[in-house]
């Protein structure tokens, strides 16, 4: 196994992903408690993540002695480069020209962390982010690549298996940066390939049991990829102590609550309950047109809704929830609580508390895309594991305005034209989502002989890879337009379509 040391980096599970990508297990620890972590797990590698502290500061974190004694290799990576420098004798300091960005390495020298990607000699594209920075090596050390603010920007003492860089590997931002740390487990700590995502799913049960015991589980389901995984996951794990229950709030796409219900209940054979609450859902969101509201009035519904299922359901003391790691992004921090938080989209985010439920989170370590891996590996169907996200409030936040069930109809029927012409043409894959909002503008059309006076259809569609950041998707006009006339010919109550061409930002990628 890696032993991830984690000093606080934003990023430190994209360390912990690229190692799985190596093929390789892996377990981060926050450095409070790396000692013990270290002694325990007895890992051949240990990696040092980046972090915000400066090691020139009195107490900031440092990497346990024991793991620089025992002779097992270690890559330390910004934060970890310098602490690892000043650990065995080096010195860091603060203040010269600060690195942020794009930054271009020359390599020096070659070196196996190089293996298959880099020669002395070249230049290559990495990310860097700094303020500090290692102005003398420990002994033994020797520079393999510079760059033009890090003299010291990467660095190797080869006899004891110590490598440290200065940038950061493990984004994308540092093109070559996977195969950096592919050839650190692989090649220095001669670790094989033999971690899958099968391997994952057995850790994954063996914890979910661990951590459940005997104990009553209720899922959430929102017809989601995530909720569906975990929910299959936990299933797998603990069999019928887990019931799954499906919130209809009246606010889904066409014929999405009835494959969701069929999925659970017929295919798993999953217990489900399913609460139809679009009464409720629809009645509380009359004369709401404004889009904090409406996501609140959602919010607080869809709690009451779950809550009172539970308390029929009775007896559990543990809430499982979908939740990814960007959805997270909480990382160990110095200062007490996580360090910062990116978004509080999640419709049951308020749940666990007031429920003084336990939560069991099992995809809070991966990435989307690790989650539909997961999902193909438990049989989830290929159509639902490759859905494009949607968000909790549903279609509520893809009609500006008041919301009403005749718009529900014609938004269903038109988004449906839309998402079935995108699969014919086979794009559906290259897409991060596609969805059809309902404007609260009328206008003139003439259809046949006569004068329409009708709404008008927005159409989206993004590319994304973490929906942080997005841009519009470049349809040919030929394809818009046919699905412009499908539209209108189809849907009653649609005269006129058109297309957003915002990226994110400015835009968000939901219209509220
Ligand atoms: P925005 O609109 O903020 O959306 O660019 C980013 C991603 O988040 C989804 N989204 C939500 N997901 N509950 C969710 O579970 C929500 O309240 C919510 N709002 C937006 C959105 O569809 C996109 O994928």
């Amino acid at each position: 196994a890696v032993l991830i040391i984690d000093f606080g980096s934003q990023v430190t599970q994209l360390i912990a992903r690229r190692v799985r990508e190596a093929g390789v297990y892996s377990e981060i620890h926050p450095f409070q408690n790396a000692a013990e972590a270290f002694a325990k797990l007895k890992p051949k590698a240990v990696i040092l993540s980046g972090g915000p502290a400066s090691v020139t500061e009195e107490n900031s974190p440092r990497a346990p002695d024991a793991v620089f004694a025992s002779g097992v290799p270690v890559f330390g990576i910004c934060y970890g480069q310098q602490t690892m420098a000043e650990q065995l004798g080096g010195k860091v300091e603060t203040g010269h020209d600060r690195e942020f960005g794009r930054a271009f390495l020359s390599i020096e020298t070659s070196s196996p962390l190089f293996d298959g990607a880099w020669a002395p000699g070249e230049r290559h594209q990495v990310w860097m982010s700094h303020g500090d920075r290692v102005t003398r090596l420990p002994e033994g050390f020797k520079v393999i690549a510079t760059s033009q603010n890090a003299p010291f920007a990467a660095v190797a003492d080869e006899k004891r298996h110590f490598y440290a860089v200065q940038f950061h590997p493990e984004v994308v931002h540092t093109p070559d940066g996977a195969k950096l740390i592919a050839n650190f487990v692989h090649k220095i700590a001669g670790l094989k390939s033999d971690w899958t995502m099968s391997a994952y799913r057995r850790e994954m049960i063996a914890k979910i049991r661990r951590q459940v015991g005997k104990g009553r589980v209720i899922c959430g389901l929102s017809g989601g990829v995530d909720s569906a995984v975990a929910a299959v996951l936990i299933h797998e794990a603990i069999g019928e102590q887990l019931t799954c229950v499906f919130v209809d709030h009246g606010l889904m796409r066409l014929g999405e609550a009835d494959e969701v219900v069929g999925l659970f209940r017929d295919h798993y054979n999953i217990p489900l309950v399913h609460v139809d609450a679009s009464e409720q859902f629809l009645k509380a969101l009359e004369g709401v047109s404004d889009p904090e509201t409406k996501r609140k009035t959602i919010g607080k519904h869809f709690i009451d809704v779950f809550e009172a299922e539970a308390k029929k359901i009775g007896g559990a003391e543990f809430l499982a929830q979908g939740t990814l790691y960007p959805d997270v992004i909480e990382s160990v921090s110095f200062t007490g609580g996580p360090s910062v938080t990116i978004k509080s989209h999640h419709n049951v985010g308020g749940l666990p508390e007031r429920m003084n439920m336990k939560l069991v989170e099992p995809l809070r370590e991966l990435f989307k895309d690790e989650v539909r891996a997961l999902g193909r590996e438990l049989g989830l169907p290929e159509a639902f594991v490759g859905r494009h996200p949607f968000p909790g409030p549903g279609l509520a936040i893809r009609i500006p305005g008041e919301i009403t069930r005749e718009k529900l109809e014609i938004l269903r029927k038109a988004d449906a034209v839309y998402l079935d012409e995108i699969r014919r043409a086979g794009l559906y894959d290259a897409i991060w989502q596609a969805f059809a909002v309902l404007l609260p503008v009328r206008t003139v059309g003439v259809m046949g002989d006569g004068r329409t006076y009708d709404h008008v259809l927005g159409l989206r569609a993004v590319t994304s890879v973490d929906g942080m950041t997005a841009d519009f998707y470049h349809f040919d006009m030929a394809f818009l337009g046919r699905v412009a006339t499908r539209i209108i010919n189809e849907v009653r109550g649609v005269n006129r379509v058109v297309y957003d061409v915002t990226s994110k930002p400015p835009g968000t990628i939901e219209w509220e």
